[in-house]
């Protein structure tokens, strides 16, 4: 088994509260083995560019409680491009780094799986994602904050809905993924929750919704995922094809990926800092670590990038059974 010395460490894609805890574990987990850790800044684009330096135990001191990722993030098109991770390369090799570990969502993990398929570099993927959206493991680092975020909001927006008597559609973000808008609709209390992985009839949301005002409800809220033009297609729908109800909508937007993590966040977030160090001690490569039902496991990350999460079908009912 290869012995490491330095290992680098990127966070990727979209940012997600709790990935700053994230980047905490991994580095003082692998300082306790006595490795060297390297911060690469702006995800992929900074181990092209060679934007990296050597991260202490100091220097992520202060920063469980941070929103956002201290390394910075971004898209990266070049990284795509076999050209892009040759020269990714030449720093991994300038920098000594033995094996690197990924805290992003699918298109992040997609790149790790490219690097590590194309060199030899152990590489170790972390789900850090709001929209949950990782095949094989239970939640995703920033999920649940973002979840009582939105929480928060639909509380809020529900206040002047029930006032004026009107029924709102939130759009929530997901990209493709609908655990956000289906869990917050259950945590607020929501009428109902439009997702990529349904097909939506309008006339029979109109008619739900309809039958709850004739029977006492004086508002309704409908979640929504970003997909297939999210809350502003279904809003003008329900107001074209039903003038009587007075409809609203409201977009989250990126306030859903800010803000000081949940303790659930801040804790996932460290026990897969620790994992992935205790993985490499172990001579794992190429996989990603999860929780499912609260045990730590390793999948492949080609799995977890491919496979599609499904939404759990006795949640959908409890959303169904509580809106009445
Ligand atoms: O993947 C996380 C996410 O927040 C998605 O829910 C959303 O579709 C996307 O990122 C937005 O990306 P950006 O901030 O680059 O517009």
């Amino acid at each position: 088994m290869m012995k490491i010395k330095n290992i680098g460490v990127l966070t990727s894609g979209g940012d997600a509260p709790g990935m700053n805890a994230c980047i905490r574990a991994v580095t003082r987990a692998a300082i306790y083995e006595g490795w060297k850790v390297y911060g690469i800044y702006r995800g992929w684009e900074g181990l092209i560019t060679g934007n990296i330096k050597e991260l202490t135990t100091e220097s992520v001191s202060n920063t469980i409680q941070r929103g956002g990722t201290i390394l910075k993030t971004a898209r990266s098109d070049e990284f795509r491009t076999p050209e892009g991770r040759a020269k990714a390369m030449e720093n991994v090799k300038k920098f000594a780094i033995d094996a690197l570990i990924v805290i992003g969502g699918n298109g992040s993990l997609a790149g790790a799986q490219a690097l590590a398929s194309e060199y030899d570099l152990p590489v170790i993927g972390l789900p850090g994602t709001i929209d949950n959206d990782l095949y094989g493991t239970d939640s995703t680092i920033g999920y649940d904050t973002a979840l009582n975020t939105i929480m928060e909001c639909v509380d809020k927006i529900r206040d002047t809905a029930t006032s004026h008597d009107r029924i709102f559609f939130i759009e929530v973000m997901g990209r493709d993924a609908g655990f956000l808008a289906q869990n917050s609709a259950i945590a607020s209390g929501a009428e109902a929750a439009i997702i990529p992985e349904d097909n939506t009839d309008i006339d029979q949301l109109a008619s739900f919704i309809g039958r709850g005002i004739r029977k006492s409800k004086n508002s309704s809220i409908v979640l929504v995922s970003e997909k297939d033009g999210g809350a502003m297609h279904y809003a003008e729908r329900m107001r074209k094809e039903y003038p009587e109800y007075n409809v609203k909508v409201s977009i989250l937007g990126h306030l859903q990926r800010g803000g000081t993590p949940t303790a659930m966040d801040r804790i996932l977030a460290s026990r897969l800092g620790v994992a992935s160090i205790e993985a490499l001690k172990e001579g794992q490569r190429n996989v990603m670590i999860g929780i499912k039902n609260d045990q730590i496991v390793y999948v492949p990350i080609s799995r977890a990038i491919k496979l599609d999460k499904p939404i759990d079908k006795e949640l959908r009912n409890v959303l169904n059974v509580l809106s009445i």
